[in-house]
């Protein structure tokens, strides 16, 4: 497509680092040199590094670690737009050292995440891919009493691990809409209207496992979130309950949970997010009360769109263009604004 690139703009070189929506890079052709990925190739460190050779912008995707080696490489690196609510993959600390902006796109994705989330709980404990997996393989023959039963999720006891915008959105869920008694644990307890708005009782961890029916994990992955569910914590769970990972991969420590599945600790799990993702633990592929699926909780077309053009409306403001100019949207490290 021909560029147009406004005067003031025209020396500014930013990357797209993953394949996007074509129309939603395009309205960073109208600010920027533009060099994209259509093909999506997933690029080396040393790729990503060579690639952000002169660029001042960069549209990254959880997948891309930047990290002070790939900063080091990069000193005209001046805005990092993740699109992704989560920002692991980024040294955030590293960037504000440097003055480097830092975006995300948070509350887009809040609502379809939280239908994943349930979707996922409830094909774990009504065991749909097992069963559908069963009927596929030509073993359905009759009709029995206990064929795949399992756990109820409406009326049951929902834990929830992370009380930010999506473990929310999960409680009202659970609350409003299955009538499920709701517990949850977080670093800091929500003030007491928010608690009833997602009609939500504050636990301690201990309590959280002991009582839920249904885990789901929602905690945004750091140092301190790294195995925060490992074999400890699983062996305090109900042998009847079912863990949901919708959060990062490294939050479950994913081969004690193959572990806790085959032994029976808990009775099934769904994981959208893996240790070392797209690489999946060679035991959990081989456990059948597991749902696996691929990283894919955010994604609806209409909420994949909202966080490119997020991404795109952080870069171009973080750039210093467009209506924002100065004032990405959603920054991650708003002080280095302030500089
Ligand atoms: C997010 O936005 O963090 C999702 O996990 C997609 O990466």
């Amino acid at each position: 497509m021909a560029q147009t690139i406004t005067e003031e703009t025209a020396v500014q070189k930013v990357l797209v680092a993953r394949a996007a929506f074509p129309d939603i890079v395009d309205r960073l052709r109208a600010h920027f040199e533009v060099q994209d990925n259509p093909d999506d190739e997933v690029w080396s460190p040393e790729g990503l590094r060579n690639a952000l050779q002169g660029k001042v912008g960069l549209v990254a995707t959880g997948s891309e670690r930047i990290d002070e080696a790939l900063l080091a490489a990069n000193p005209q690196l001046k805005a990092v737009c993740n699109m992704a609510v989560g920002y692991n993959n980024i040294d955030v600390a590293a960037c504000t050292a440097r003055g480097i902006v830092v975006t995300n796109t948070p509350d887009v994705l809040t609502e379809t995440t939280a239908d994943f989330g349930f979707a996922l709980m409830m094909a774990a404990a009504r065991r749909i891919a097992e069963s559908e997996h069963y009927l596929r393989a030509g073993k359905w023959t009759k009709w029995r009493y206990d064929m795949f039963v399992g756990p109820d999720v409406h009326g049951a006891t929902l834990g929830i691990l992370g009380m930010g915008r999506i473990g929310q959105a999960i409680a009202r869920r659970g609350a409003h809409g299955f009538g499920m008694k709701v517990i949850y644990h977080n670093r800091s307890r929500l003030p007491e209207t928010t608690e009833a708005r997602c009609g939500a009782r504050y636990v301690d961890k201990a309590t959280l496992l002991r009582e839920a029916d249904h885990l789901v994990i929602v905690v945004p992955y750091s140092p301190s979130s790294h195995h925060a569910i490992g074999a400890v914590e699983l062996a305090q769970m109900k042998r009847t309950a079912t863990l949901t990972n919708i959060a990062r991969g490294g939050v479950v420590d994913d081969a004690a949970l193959a572990q806790a599945l085959r032994d029976g600790l808990i009775a099934a799990a769904g994981l959208d997010v893996f240790e070392g993702e797209p690489q999946v633990h060679p035991h959990l592929l081989t456990v059948p009360n597991v749902v696996l699926t691929p990283h894919i909780a955010s994604a609806s077309v209409a909420t994949r769109r909202a966080m490119a053009n997020l991404a795109v409306d952080n870069l171009i403001a973080a750039l210093g263009c467009g209506p924002d100019a100065g004032r990405p949207p959603t920054p991650v490290n708003p002080e280095v604004l302030k500089r």
